[in-house]
């Protein structure tokens, strides 16, 4: 842990108690003198941190910006997603910086974030608005022991993370379209872009992309897409604080990754299928070119849609845009 990140914990932890710069300085193992800098630092990006005398600190207000600091300290321990998070101010895409990364032979857990993207992707080619300081644009990277056509796994496992951490920190029910994208009112929320690097049965790599639009409002969506998205922030009706959500994404991810690569696949798709409003529904899904109409029945093992055409065929399919046919 660094510095910034056991200050925060610690005063985190003492709550409205305030704790002397003594106790802190030796708590944390730095002098009085170094500690009195970091503070002034936190101070100087928004964090309130009051001092009084005989007293001591007390963290009375945190910013609601992404400081990797900030984000461990939240986070805690966790097996694998987020041992190491990086933040940035801009990037054109933090799926690009992840990957370059991977290649660098970084190690599977890094999560970098941007405050705002120049050049966010989003699935089958599409743009991702991506404006600064509004929502979560992150990603992650992983080196699973699965098998390429197995990838669906890592999809299911995010888009139940997400579920799960939205329903704890923000108290509203988001719904699933296969494979995952987040809805809420039938309206998009958030996504996931999910890239692969591979031999012919291996994983190399994956960088799981997540945007996840937070606190934009009505008039950050361009025009052709405000009927179809939306924001958690316009969904609760005010703000919500970025840095306690990522952290707690992170958590649910890391739990879930466990699951989709271990023995506990089969309890996740039970999950996934009770929030998915795809299943049991008349679809069609565009593949490339190709656009296959039918009914969506289930999941199979490793992750795939079977859909059920109308000549009674059951076709797997890994990848794909549906639509609900009403
Ligand atoms: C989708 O089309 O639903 C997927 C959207 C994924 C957007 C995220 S934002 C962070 C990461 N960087 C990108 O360029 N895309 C993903």
């Amino acid at each position: 842990m660094t510095v910034d990140s056991e200050i925060l914990s610690t005063l985190r932890a003492a709550g409205e108690r305030p704790i002397s710069g003594a106790d802190m300085a030796q708590k944390i193992g730095v002098s009085v003198g170094v500690l009195r800098r970091h503070v002034d630092e936190l101070r100087a990006l928004g964090y309130e941190i009051q001092a009084s005398p005989h007293l001591g600190y007390r963290l009375t207000r945190v910013p609601d910006l992404l400081h990797a600091d900030d984000l461990l300290s939240r986070l805690g321990k966790t097996t694998v997603i987020g041992r190491d998070i990086r933040v940035f101010q801009e990037t054109t895409s933090t799926n690009d910086v992840v990957d370059k990364l991977a290649r660098d032979g970084v190690k599977e857990g890094v999560a970098v974030f941007a405050e705002s993207q120049t050049r966010g992707r989003g699935r089958l080619g599409r743009t991702w608005v991506s404006p600064l300081g509004k929502g979560l644009w992150f990603s992650i990277l992983l080196r699973p022991k699965l098998r390429p056509d197995q990838v669906t796994q890592l999809t299911i496992a995010s888009a139940t993370a997400l579920t799960r951490a939205i329903r704890h920190q923000v108290d509203l029910r988001p719904e699933i379209k296969w494979p995952n994208d987040v809805l809420i009112g039938g309206k998009k929320v958030a996504g996931v872009l999910t890239e692969l690097s591979a031999e012919l049965d291996t994983i190399k790599y994956v960088v799981l992309g997540i945007g996840i639009d937070v606190n934009l409002s009505a008039s950050d969506f361009p025009p052709e897409i405000r009927k179809l998205a939306t924001s958690l922030r316009i969904e609760r009706g005010q703000p919500v604080q970025r840095p306690a959500l990522a952290s707690a994404i992170l958590r649910e991810l890391d739990h879930d990754y466990r699951r989709a690569t271990g023995q506990d696949f089969d309890s996740l798709a039970n999950e996934w299928e009770e929030q998915c409003t795809t299943i049991g529904h008349e679809v069609q899904i565009q593949v490339g070119t190709r656009k296959i109409r039918g009914r969506a029945e289930s999941l199979d093992s490793s992750g795939a849609l079977l859909l059920r055409t109308h000549h009674g065929h059951l076709e797997r399919i890994i990848g794909g845009d549906v639509t609900l046919v009403r």
